[in-house]
């Protein structure tokens, strides 16, 4: 190893006692406590940031993962050493996983700074967890492989696949609309996630994990191999290796790797595999983390010319492990490949172009087919502008009825997440299948810190009458697996004052996906009537919850803390 290239080891980050010899010999002691032997201690160490927990069944395969990391990183003369962080279990969590993103970001940034390690291996996989790593790797800016858990299995029930969590949905609605039996919904409860990984569909932890490798920051082909095939503790193996070799040249470091154009290669994937609107904050945080803004008319102008290719749910048929057996991400990267940026570097130490110099050799065309033939010929996602939404909304497309994109309703509102529940249902309230269901004060500025909320029931009475769809419009968020004419991420949000804020029962919205458009024709001057005697919510006193209600910024901003983004 060359001087240039020496590292640090268990010498790097050193407790400040006013004396660094003083803090090496007391490190080497405490660490020797540990049964390493002198000779262990001086290798270059890989950090490997953990996040099992109890409350998390998608990390259920993370040991195993964590064993593999340690071989290959032994395999290559390093010191493997795992620490955990903050875990978020996507629906263990109150009142949403989302208000606890920023502080996992914080967490890892945080000890990825703090703690002696040359390198470092993510591993994360739930929904919050893989954007909450980017983020903390990003300003932590050690060089840095994010390996996901991978998806779970969908498994064969009574002659059909079941996997979470679009089938969750499908069933739940059936059951509101009378159609299955209590029994049979609680048989189905136990059918729907049966083994270790992230949601089984193109739902936020797998568009993530196929992010994470268009960015350059996974290694290829990884995104789409099962939690519990042999090849992903294989992948974990090679990221131990590659995280030493990264140890031993300092780089690439992450900033190096999420540049504008891995950022805009990112947005094709997403938009190429009709990924998850969450998708949308979680990669504005990353790219934010690196100063790098993310345009939501940039989204529509990329929208406009990438094809949908990959036939998925919840917008297609198929599941993850049909990709993984499809071809993986790579065939997909490969199709796109003359709208990509070929020159991003990647944490392998070559650039996307050379990940993508020879084809793939077998691609299944009914989960992946080519640019020429795609599944649709737009992106998936789109976003929306208008007097209610000034700074933008999000419309998932791909996932949507096109007979509601051209439309006019009457609002029916709900003023918050309890007067949702306590109304939607009730046979006395007057709503019709054409009017538009707006949900306030679910935003990332609200109480409720921006939950998977905006998925608003189609009210009891409409769905047993076979509605399956409506225009709902929210500033709450959607689970990357749920589908509908849900209009999402509205900006700046109710409870930061946002026309949403203002809109009222009977007050008539335009929607036109079209022209992108989402207007709330309301004149100003009636909606400044509306605005005078406005209060923004009360801001609780201390803690975590004074700290993110006070400075979460909106959804085109990525929802980060103001103070966390790069200048
Ligand atoms: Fe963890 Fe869906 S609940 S990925």
């Amino acid at each position: 190893m060359s001087k240039k290239n020496k590292t640090l080891g268990i010498e790097g980050n050193l407790t400040n006692y006013g004396d660094p010899g003083f803090a090496a010999y007391l490190r080497r002691s405490f660490a020797r406590s540990m049964g390493y032997s002198v000779d262990t201690l001086d290798r270059p160490i890989i950090g490997i940031a953990t996040s099992p927990s109890g409350f998390n069944n998608c990390h259920r395969s993370m040991p195993e993962l964590v064993e593999a990391v340690k071989r290959g990183v032994l395999k290559r003369g390093g010191l493997p050493i795992d620490f955990p962080t903050t875990s978020l279990g996507e629906v263990f969590l109150s009142p949403t996983s989302m208000k606890f993103r920023n502080l996992m970001a914080m967490d890892v940034e945080e000890m990825i700074r703090a703690q002696p390690m040359d390198a470092c291996v993510l591993i994360g996989g739930c929904d919050k967890t893989v954007p909450a790593q980017l983020m903390g790797a990003a300003s932590a800016n050690v060089p840095s492989i994010q390996l996901v858990t991978g998806p779970m299995l969908a498994l064969p029930f009574q002659g059909e696949r079941l996997g979470a969590c679009t089938d969750c949905r499908r069933f739940w609605g059936r059951y509101r609309a009378g159609e299955i039996s209590d029994a049979q919904i609680d048989e189905i409860e136990g059918k729907l996630a049966t083994t270790a990984g992230s949601c089984a569909v193109m739902g936020t932890a797998s568009t993530m994990a196929s992010i994470t490798e268009a960015l350059g920051m996974g290694l290829p082909n990884s995104a789409a191999i099962p939690a519990v095939h042999a090849d992903r503790l294989r992948l974990a193996e090679a990221c131990g290796e590659r995280a030493m070799e990264m140890a031993v040249d300092r780089g690439p470091l992450p900033r190096s790797v999420i540049t504008r154009d891995s950022v805009e290669n990112a947005l094709r994937v997403l938009l190429a595999i009709s990924g998850s609107t969450n998708a949308v904050i979680h990669l504005a945080a990353v790219a934010g983390r690196c100063g790098i803004e993310l345009s939501l008319e940039e989204l529509n102008r990329l929208s406009d010319e990438t094809p949908v290719l990959v036939n998925l749910k919840p917008t297609g048929e198929h599941y993850m492990q049909d990709l993984f057996a499809a071809g993986g991400l790579q065939a997909v990267l490969w199709e796109l490949r003359e709208q990509l940026n070929l020159d991003c570097m990647t944490v392998t130490g070559e650039t996307l172009g050379e990940r993508l110099k020879v084809a793939p050799t077998w691609v299944d065309r009914d989960v992946v087919r080519p640019f020429s033939d795609p599944y649709q010929k737009e992106g998936g996602l789109v976003a929306l502008f208008g007097s209610l939404a000034p700074t933008g909304a999000i419309l998932k497309r791909a996932a949507a009825d096109p007979n509601l994109f051209e439309k006019e309703g009457r609002a029916v509102v709900f003023n918050s997440l309890e007067d949702l529940s306590e109304r939607i249902d009730s046979p006395d309230l007057d709503v019709t299948a054409d009017d538009f269901l707006v949900l306030k004060n679910a935003g990332p500025k609200s109480e409720s810190c921006m939950p998977e909320a905006g998925y608003l029931p189609i009210p009891k009475k409409l769905a047993s009458a076979g509605v399956k769809d409506m225009v709902r419009i929210s500033d709450a968020r959607m689970s990357g697996t749920a589908f509908g004419t849900v209009v999402l991420h509205v900006s700046p949000d109710a409870a930061s004052g946002g026309n949403l804020a203002f809109v009222e029962n009977g007050d008539r919205i335009r929607i036109s996906v079209k022209n992108k458009v989402l207007e709330l024709l309301v004149e100003p001057s009636e909606l400044q009537r509306r605005r005078s005697g406005w209060q923004p919510p009360v801001i609780p006193e201390r803690g975590y919850s004074k700290l993110y209600r006070e400075t979460v910024t909106q959804a085109p901003d990525g929802c980060d803390f103001d103070f966390l983004k790069a200048k």
